[in-house]
């Protein structure tokens, strides 16, 4: 079944970004040039998916506002004959069609996907965690997308970890099957001793509908929260897990130093920047 639906849970607080989150929501702390979230965005997009749907909370409306028409602007652009950055702006706002959902209260990344449960309609979906940024040549949604299309069940981005930061993650335990591919026997949210392997689970998901009704069954885990790792686990029982390891590089940039990382590489990537940030960089001698 071809997926079209991504969903970006985004009503998390980013404490580990204060004050800078205080009143500016974690998805809109730009890199570069673009929000966080606008390179998730960009990547469904680039993966062939067509509706986005963010789950917001309180203090989150400067999403919905980066996302629409600013009639305003536009006509400036237009007056000023700034074509260039008219278009930017326009093909930010006709990107791709979006709904919002809100989550009242902050019950955890589990329950932000539950909320969108009437917004599916019982179809495979993909869910993009903004913080992530994957530098890639092939978008990973699109990399885990051959996987579903062969085995038509949920996928899971992985990633190797020292076995030392494993408990900042989920972790699987897989049995490899092919290039990059693991079929999951267990999962883990956030293991505080022994975790079942090195393969951490990152911001990338398609998940099959039966992922609500696992929600449903899932009781406050890690935190108190609702861990999405939890529902993963009871759906396992009736259902295979695919976990895929992707090529491309990751960034935590929900992070402060995943943050400075993400804004460095990518800006050494920008043609109308490299030369002189390298040189600048250099310059520095550190
Ligand atoms: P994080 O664990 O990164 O939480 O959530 P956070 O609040 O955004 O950031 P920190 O850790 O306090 O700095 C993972 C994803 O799940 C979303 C977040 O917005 C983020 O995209 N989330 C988390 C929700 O949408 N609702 C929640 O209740 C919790």
């Amino acid at each position: 079944m071809k997926i079209k639906k991504a969903v970006f849970p985004a009503a998390g607080f980013g404490t580990r970004f204060l004050p800078a989150t205080k009143a500016i929501p974690k998805e809109m702390l730009p890199l570069v040039d673009k929000p966080l979230i606008q390179y998730g965005v960009e990547e469904a997009k680039s993966s062939g998916l067509s509706e986005i749907i963010i789950v917001t909370g309180m203090g989150k409306t400067a999403i919905e506002d980066h996302f629409d028409t600013s009639f305003e602007l536009e006509k400036l652009l237009q007056e000023r004959g700034k074509t260039e950055l008219l278009r930017m702006i326009e093909n930010v706002s006709g990107m791709v069609h979006f709904a919002y959902t809100r989550q009242k209260k902050p019950l955890g990344l589990g329950h932000a996907i539950g909320i969108t449960r009437n917004l599916i309609n019982n179809e495979p979906f993909a869910v993009f965690l903004g913080d992530d940024i994957i530098d890639s040549e092939v978008p990973v949604m699109r990399q885990m997308m051959e996987v579903h299309k062969r085995f038509g069940t949920t996928v899971l981005a992985v990633q190797k970890v020292p076995k030392s930061q494993a408990h900042l993650y989920g972790v699987i335990k897989g049995q490899k099957i092919g290039d990059g591919i693991y079929r999951v026997l267990d999962l883990v949210e956030k293991p505080q001793s022994n975790p079942p392997s090195n393969l951490a689970i990152i911001g990338r998901y398609i998940l099959s509908p039966g992922i609500f009704n696992a929600l449903e069954e899932t009781k406050p885990g890690k935190g108190g929260e609702i861990q999405l790792t939890d529902a993963l686990r009871i759906l396992l029982r009736t259902q295979e897990i695919y976990a895929l390891e992707f090529e491309g590089t990751r960034y935590d940039a929900g992070d402060k130093l995943g943050f400075l990382k993400a804004n460095v590489s990518l800006a050494l990537k920008r043609p109308e920047l490299r030369a002189e940030f390298r040189k600048f960089l250099k310059d520095l001698k550190i």
